[in-house]
């Protein structure tokens, strides 16, 4: 099969294993066979972060943003109150999420490519004491930047908040060790470092909160929570007709994740991202943020003013090419962002840098 090489931020390269298992003899999804196929898969989607003796997985049919509403409209009690973190377009789209249902809030908001301010945060959690729950993102896929989850959840313990962290363009890329980490509600996608294809969302819920949303008035059916965890507790399968083969290549990209390990997996996008940076920097781009705060996923790169750059022929050059590049999203620099997760390794970088390079000379641009 013609491999492209997909250096947006997901649906991400995947290898020719997952793409196959696509391909499976029609099956209903109320069978036995395809039960235990979705409870291999719950399984091991909390195995991942090492979740499996405190917390359970809550799968959805729909793209990333279906398990970041349900947590979102799930979780918080009627006379509860969330604080947001927007510093990016995903922050401020739970806080969409959230004025939509109605749910009482505060955002704390900065620019997008802003650090989070550690004491200002907890400013607000000392002063206003109606907070019950505090959602960020762990990797703002709008800048590249990796927000402080140890601080941010230190902060929720202090002061007895639940954390609900939008983990969708980190889990399986980075390490996240729940055993370590008391995050209540983890959510992410099956399009993203888990290489798996687009088309289911899940939350890995803390067992002991999981369980205190029963009793919390559903504000909606498709997407709750409680619901959707009670009904595949009870029968073991999906409360609504699931994605039957993004769930079979869903549960190979797992395999083929254990297989490759945590380790293996951050190593090879790491190695990846420093080929990356070496190129850019051999071309003179600038970049977005600080490499202190890069998650090493994804980098926004600041466009140049040169009158003979323009980010579409840019990436109709590099499609051409088979590789697929990404614009930038409402960041505080214009940018265009490199993700270097999905079935890619550093030599795909490497052909980038060349390329990158070649453009910029052939069309005399000039990089700042
Ligand atoms: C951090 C983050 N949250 C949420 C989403 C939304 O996911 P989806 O586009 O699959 O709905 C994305 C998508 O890139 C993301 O990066």
């Amino acid at each position: 099969m013609k491999r492209n090489i997909l250096l947006n931020p997901g649906p991400a390269t995947t290898t020719d294993s997952v793409k196959q298992a696509l391909v499976v003899p029609d099956i209903c999804p109320r069978e036995q066979e395809f039960g235990d196929l979705t409870q291999a898969v719950l399984k091991k989607v909390v195995a991942v972060v090492n979740g499996e003796s405190t917390h359970s997985t809550v799968i959805f049919a729909g793209s990333g943003t279906a398990g970041v509403e349900a947590a979102l409209s799930s979780v918080v009690p009627k006379d509860g109150k969330i604080l947001l973190l927007d510093n990016g377009a995903y922050g401020k789209r739970a806080e969409t999420i959230i004025q939509a249902y109605g749910i009482s809030h505060r955002t704390y908001r900065i620019g997008w490519g802003e650090f989070p301010d550690i004491t200002e945060i907890e400013t607000i959690l000392k002063q206003d004491r109606e907070l019950t729950h505090f959602a960020f993102v762990h990797h703002e896929t709008t800048t590249g930047m990796l927000n402080p989850l140890p601080e941010l959840l230190e902060l929720c313990q202090k002061y007895e908040v639940d954390s609900i962290v939008d983990a969708m363009s980190s889990y399986a890329g980075l390490p996240i060790d729940l055993r370590e980490l008391p995050i209540d509600f983890l959510i992410s996608s099956s399009n993203k470092c888990i290489q798996g294809m687009a088309g289911t969302s899940f939350v890995i819920a803390n067992r002991e909160k999981l369980a205190k949303t029963e009793t919390i008035p559903a504000r909606n059916l498709y997407l709750n929570l409680w619901g959707n965890h009670s009904y595949i507790e009870k029968t073991g399968q999906f409360q609504f007709t699931p994605p039957v083969q993004i769930v079979y290549a869903l549960n190979t990209a797992l395999d083929e994740f254990f297989v490759e390990t945590q380790a293996g997996r951050t190593a090879r996008y790491f190695k990846a991202y420093e080929t990356l940076l070496e190129g850019l920097e051999e071309v003179g781009l600038e970049l977005l943020l600080p490499k202190s705060q890069h998650s090493k996923l994804l980098t926004a790169i600041v466009e140049p003013q040169s009158a003979n750059y323009n980010f579409m022929e840019m990436h109709d050059y590099f499609y051409q090419n088979d590789i697929t590049i990404y614009p930038g999203k409402g960041a505080k620099q214009d940018t265009f962002r490199i993700a270097n997760i999905g079935e890619i390794d550093y030599r795909d970088m490497q052909l980038f840098n060349q390329k990158l390079l070649q453009y910029f000379e052939e069309n005399n641009i000039s990089p700042v």
